[in-house]
């Protein structure tokens, strides 16, 4: 994120703009929470994690009330377009900002899920999937030492691209996503091959429909007497020090975005597809679903 807002103020005041942060992301727009952005404001967050600008959950916005009070704060602060940049709940934000009242408004893509319809990549993607894979090494020490099962969450709402990603990296044994149906038998009978003193890594996504690695080490236990050990990554995946490829990423879309809307898109999401800028009308990276890809899902059942 802090990478994304250095090159929107970079690339802004070479095109001769004024560049306007948002603090507190939508709850700050109602407020009409804004700050002048320059190069000394935006020098030294490049390699920080989280926003320098702050950012919300904002159940206000999602009225029309809400979105009217944000929209008269950025015409009485002279803010002619807005650069939003999130997942779902942001772009959904975005779009009806400018049905409603026509504010200028292109969106880039930021969630570590990865889910987002009409980019190949999100930022802070790259960041989640290494930080998860860090971990889990870390915690294969212990479960290969002791000949333990573990049962590790990681965080995919609605996705399970940060679950294949690392469960593939990591060599974990089985793999639980939202976009595959997890059979528990399939699950105990895998554990079983693996050796019951042997170690096991199982990958949970968070939105799995068993209902995330606590569950399923409950059921395995009460089902098949299994004692296994937990650990939910949580929120150590959305922190930290970027990777190089999430910097680059956040400065080209960065920069991409700024370029858009001087050229007069608006509504459209700034993504990448096949190594090209797309141009992604903002409703359809909701309404259509983008999923974990299939190659992925047979390496995974193929490396075990
Ligand atoms: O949508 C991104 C995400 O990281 C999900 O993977 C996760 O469920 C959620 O955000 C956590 O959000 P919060 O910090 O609001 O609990």
């Amino acid at each position: 994120m802090n990478a994304h807002v250095r090159a929107i103020e970079r690339v802004g005041e070479k095109r001769g703009l004024e560049v306007v942060g948002i603090i507190g992301g939508y709850s700050g727009m109602i407020a009409g929470q804004f700050e002048v952005l320059d190069r000394i404001r935006t020098a030294n967050i490049v390699d920080r994690g989280g926003t320098v600008l702050k950012t919300s959950r904002c159940p206000e916005f999602m009225e029309p009330e809400g979105r009217a009070l944000a929209a008269a704060q950025l015409r009485s602060h002279g803010i002619d377009g807005v650069i939003a940049c999130g997942g779902d709940g942001t772009f959904h934000g975005a779009h009806f900002l400018h049905q409603e009242h026509g504010i200028p408004i292109v969106g880039t893509p930021g969630t570590i899920d990865n889910d987002l319809w009409g980019t190949d990549v999100t930022i802070g993607y790259d960041t989640a999937i290494n930080t998860a894979a860090q971990a889990i090494d870390k915690i294969r020490d212990t479960a290969d030492s002791h000949g333990r099962i573990f049962f590790i969450e990681v965080m995919g709402r609605h996705a399970g691209f940060i679950a294949m990603d690392v469960g593939v990296a990591c060599g974990a044994e089985f793999i639980a996503v939202p976009e595959t149906m997890t059979d528990i038998e399939v699950l105990y009978q895998r554990i079983v091959a693996q050796g019951l003193d042997k170690r096991t890594i199982v990958i949970v996504g968070e939105g799995d429909e068993i209902g995330g690695a606590l569950v399923m080490s409950k059921l395995m236990e009460e089902r098949y007497g299994l004692s296994s050990k937990v650990s939910i990554l949580g929120h150590i995946q959305r922190g930290g020090s970027p990777t190089v490829r999430d910097r680059v990423l956040a400065a080209r879309l960065g920069a991409e975005a700024v370029d858009a809307l001087l050229e007069g898109h608006t509504d459209v999401m700034i993504g990448i597809h096949n190594d090209e800028t797309a141009y992604v009308p903002l409703s359809i990276t909701w309404e259509q679903r983008k999923s974990v890809p299939a190659y992925l899902v047979e390496l995974a059942t193929q490396l075990v």
